[in-house]
């Protein structure tokens, strides 16, 4: 039998939309993550597994071969650095930006200013850019409250219809990047497993 072709995904958001881009390239999943425990996916073709994941765990699976392809945001791609991973196709599903966003009269330069969020790398190069210093509070989720309380001054988080900021008494005020789901290969599966995995690519990328 031939070697399994590993796919990771996160459940949710990302797991949806992917949905239509596997069927395109004649993935069907056995199970849904939403209702089953299972964390490896059986699928319409024997020698295809899906594996879901944390979302931000999707890098490290690819990374380490423990995945050959994966699906994972922009976001969680800037935060991880890319190291043993190709990113050959934007997907365009699970768009969003990702912002600076604080309280409407938030004063600009002020004292050095406090910034909560998950992604502490790719905030610490954005304010290195600027040649701003400032100090990043690192949160695992619920940013827009770190204003609220006085934690922070500023967030770095994704916004997309803007509700949760809205909601939280908070308005966007720098725009960091455009953010959509890639697909990702691992560097040595793109070697070894390459009739497949680029045929895969071929699929979903027509069907883009
Ligand atoms: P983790 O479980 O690793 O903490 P998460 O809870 O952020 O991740 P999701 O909410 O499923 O996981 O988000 C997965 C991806 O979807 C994000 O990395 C981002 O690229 C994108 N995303 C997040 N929020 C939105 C949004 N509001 N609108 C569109 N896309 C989004
Ligand atoms: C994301 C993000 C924001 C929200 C922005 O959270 O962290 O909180 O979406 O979307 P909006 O601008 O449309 O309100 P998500 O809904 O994924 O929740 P989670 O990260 O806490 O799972």
């Amino acid at each position: 039998m031939t070697e399994p072709l590993t796919i990771a995904v996160s459940k949710g958001r990302i797991f949806k939309e992917c949905l239509p881009l596997l069927a395109a390239a004649g993935i069907e999943p056995r199970d849904d993550p939403d209702t089953s425990r299972k964390l490896i996916l059986d699928t319409n073709l024997d020698d295809v597994k899906i594996v879901i994941i944390r979302a931000s765990d999707v890098p490290t699976y690819v990374q380490y071969g423990a995945a050959d392809i994966g699906v994972a945001g922009k976001d969680v791609l800037m935060e991880h650095g890319g190291e043993g991973i190709y990113e050959p196709l934007d997907l365009g599903i699970a768009r969003c930006r990702m912002m600076v966003a604080g309280k409407p009269q938030q004063a600009a330069d002020t004292t050095r200013l406090r910034v909560a969020t998950k992604y502490v790398r790719t905030t610490r190069r954005y304010y290195a850019n600027l040649g701003k210093q400032v100090e990043i509070i690192k949160l695992y989720g619920s940013m827009e409250l770190g204003p609220i309380v006085g934690l922070a001054d500023l967030i770095v988080d994704l916004v997309d219809t803007g509700n949760t900021l809205k909601a939280n008494g908070l308005v966007p005020l720098e725009h960091i990047a455009d953010i959509s789901s890639r697909l990702i290969v691992n560097k040595a599966s793109m070697k070894m497993k390459h009739a497949r995995v680029r045929a895969l690519i071929d699929k979903i990328s027509t069907a883009v």
